[in-house]
């Protein structure tokens, strides 16, 4: 069966084709990151106007690209939340009303669910079941994974998400949109010579909180005005140094409560090398084994979705072709969703 991939849930639109037997076929992007960069982050309106824009010409683009048509797609599959709501309704009515033209079946993805499984979408992919920590610019989150729809919350972020905290002390440090990679970039050039504080490192539970540290930072940021481009990197290097810490030990406590050793990693922070460096140690040293997503698969995407959607749909194949006579074409977004609340297709 061959998916198409809609993903528009917040600054990128993503397209891709992924066909059960061949895997995936092809995949496009566009990224707003430069038209909101000059705002310091992501202007709503703006993002569901320049969605509306590129998703028809990346969808010729990647039938072009894997040399179909659209009368070869067998259904598609978009984010329906959580994101910005203008976004998703986007992606959402695009989606629905060429399904409903093509009179194919539609596949409604949890944007986190794409995130959780595009570690799937390489080589050698884990079995179930597994870890996953789940690390977004909106999202910390360790689960339990057994299955497609089977998530267990094991521990979350009581205040900001790991990529939130990397954006705000961006920010405080004067650094560009997003702030992330290019916090990861600035301490590349640091050294140790801060201390962060580490917090919920010895909690007992497997939840975060990434605020404290943040304002950690602004405190030391005040000691030093003016902030020279060492001092900058040396605090870069410690907030990362902090922030990945915590990631790699909770992961590990994960594994080490849950008795399992697969860890899977996902979302825009799993692209950050000193987590990858981190947790690839950990984990040999526990003889674990540990699978990320390729880089540009990190942040959001459509092969994700795609895939998503493709591994409902083979679980549900015959419940979706059943239905498709009866299908409700209407449609509505789910701005927030919370992923445990998803059921087995
Ligand atoms: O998964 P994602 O693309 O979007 C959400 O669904 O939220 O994640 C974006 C987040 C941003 O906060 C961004 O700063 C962060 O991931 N990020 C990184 C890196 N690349 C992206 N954080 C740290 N290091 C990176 N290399
Ligand atoms: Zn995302």
């Amino acid at each position: 069966m061959l998916i198409l991939g809609v993903e528009s849930s917040c600054d990128e639109t993503g397209l891709a084709l992924y066909d059960t037997n061949d895997g995936l076929l092809a995949h496009a992007l566009h990224s707003q990151v430069e038209m909101h960069a000059e705002y310091g982050g992501v202007v709503p309106e703006l993002a569901s106007r320049d969605h509306i824009r590129r998703v028809l010409p990346l969808t010729e683009l990647v039938l072009k690209d894997a040399n179909k048509t659209l009368q070869d797609i067998d259904a598609i599959a978009y984010t329906q939340g959580p994101g910005l709501s203008g976004a998703l309704l986007v992606g959402t009515s695009f989606a629905e009303s060429l399904a409903f033209s093509l009179q194919i079946p539609t596949i409604n993805v949890h944007h986190l669910e794409g995130h959780l499984l595009a570690p799937l979408l390489e080589a050698n992919p884990p079995a179930f079941p597994f870890v996953a920590l789940l690390v977004s610019g909106g999202h910390s989150q360790l689960m339990r994974v057994d299955g497609i729809g089977e998530y267990e919350l094991l521990g979350d972020t009581l205040d900001d998400a790991a990529g939130e905290a990397f954006d705000k002390t961006a920010k405080l440090l004067g650094l560009g949109y997003p702030g992330g990679p290019a916090l990861a970039k600035l301490a590349a050039f640091g050294k140790p010579h801060f201390k962060l504080p580490r917090p919920l490192l010895n909690s007992g539970d497997l939840n975060f909180s990434f605020s404290g540290l943040k304002t950690a930072v602004l405190t030391l940021a005040n000691q030093h005005q003016p902030l020279d481009e060492t001092t900058k990197a040396d605090i870069a290097w410690e907030f990362q140094e902090a922030v990945t810490e915590v990631l790699t030990t909770k992961c590990m406590s994960a594994l080490r409560e849950t008795r399992l050793d697969n860890l899977i990693v996902s979302g825009g922070v799993g692209a950050n090398t000193k987590l990858r460096e981190k947790l690839n140690a950990a984990t040999k040293r526990k003889l674990c084994k540990v699978s990320y997503p390729r880089l540009e698969f990190c942040t959001d995407n459509g092969a994700m979705i795609a895939f998503a959607g493709a591994m409902r749909l083979e679980t549900m194949r015959l419940k979706a072709a059943q239905g498709l006579g009866n299908k409700n074409y209407g449609f509505s977004v789910k701005p927030r969703w919370d992923l445990a609340e998803l059921q087995k297709p």
